[in-house]
């Protein structure tokens, strides 16, 4: 009976020994997942606030963006008038059709400028005589960076020399597209109507709805002005 009271007493105890011990296992893990909850909730709370930082940093950019004024690509306007003016008769009519039209302005200036020894009609051997003899002739432009985007009227304006736009303004047509666009030549000269001129760079640029234009006096006013731009078509 005394074997049998210790039997059970041992067993008893060992019972009581596993079960601490799981307990102190399930501890263990208890704890150990706490850990790595723990950890999971740090590295999730430093991926949000970052998350939360880069959007806040994008909502600085979107704010920023909305804060810088319109049309920084451009001047906003649709309409450009664009000339070549070797002794500035053509370029004080475009700069008040610029005006009245509230347009921006492009100059093209020739990379070799002309003298007035190259504008010399009266000599045979002069430059311009020798440009406007060549129809092949395509004299450099100095700097051509003038782009069409955001535009759809484009005044064109030159002297007439020999009765046909300076070969300058073949350079400049044959370079540019003008697809989608109204352009409107116009001259000065000494009396001579613009003729064909118009219509000869309107083949050579090869695109857009190119308009008859016209001559222009040098001293014409800008209500004068309005008259003619209204009686377009
Ligand atoms: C080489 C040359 C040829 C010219 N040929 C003509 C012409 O055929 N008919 C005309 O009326 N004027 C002619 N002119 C005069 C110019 O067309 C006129 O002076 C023009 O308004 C000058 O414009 P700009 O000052 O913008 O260069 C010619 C001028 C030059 C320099």
């Amino acid at each position: 009976m005394k074997r049998l009271l210790t039997t059970i007493l041992i067993l008893f105890c060992l019972a009581s020994l596993t079960a601490c011990g799981n307990n102190q296992s399930n501890n263990n893990t208890s704890s150990s997942e706490t850990s790595v909850n723990a950890d999971a909730q740090q590295s999730t709370t430093e991926a949000v606030s970052s998350a939360d930082s880069d959007d806040k940093a994008l909502t600085n950019d979107k704010t920023l963006i909305s804060e810088l004024p319109e049309n920084t690509e451009g001047s906003g306007k649709n309409t450009i008038v664009i000339y070549f003016s070797a002794t500035g008769t053509t370029k004080g009519v475009a700069e008040r059709i610029a005006d009245v039209t509230n347009a921006d302005l492009f100059e093209i200036v020739p990379a070799e400028p002309y003298t007035s020894a190259d504008l010399d009609w009266n000599d045979k051997n002069s430059r311009t005589t020798i440009e406007m003899n060549d129809q092949n002739a395509r004299p450099e432009i100095a700097d051509d960076t003038v782009s069409f985007d955001g535009y759809s009227t484009i005044y064109i304006g030159y002297p007439i020399w020999w009765g046909d736009a300076p070969r300058i303004m073949s350079t400049f047509v044959e370079a540019h597209d003008f697809d989608g666009l109204t352009v409107i030549p116009f001259c000065t000269s000494g009396g001579s109507g613009i003729g064909r001129s118009g219509s000869n760079l309107a083949s050579l640029a090869g695109s857009g709805n190119w308009l008859d234009g016209d001559r222009l006096d040098a001293g014409i006013s800008e209500e004068e002005l309005g008259t003619w731009i209204n009686g377009l078509n």
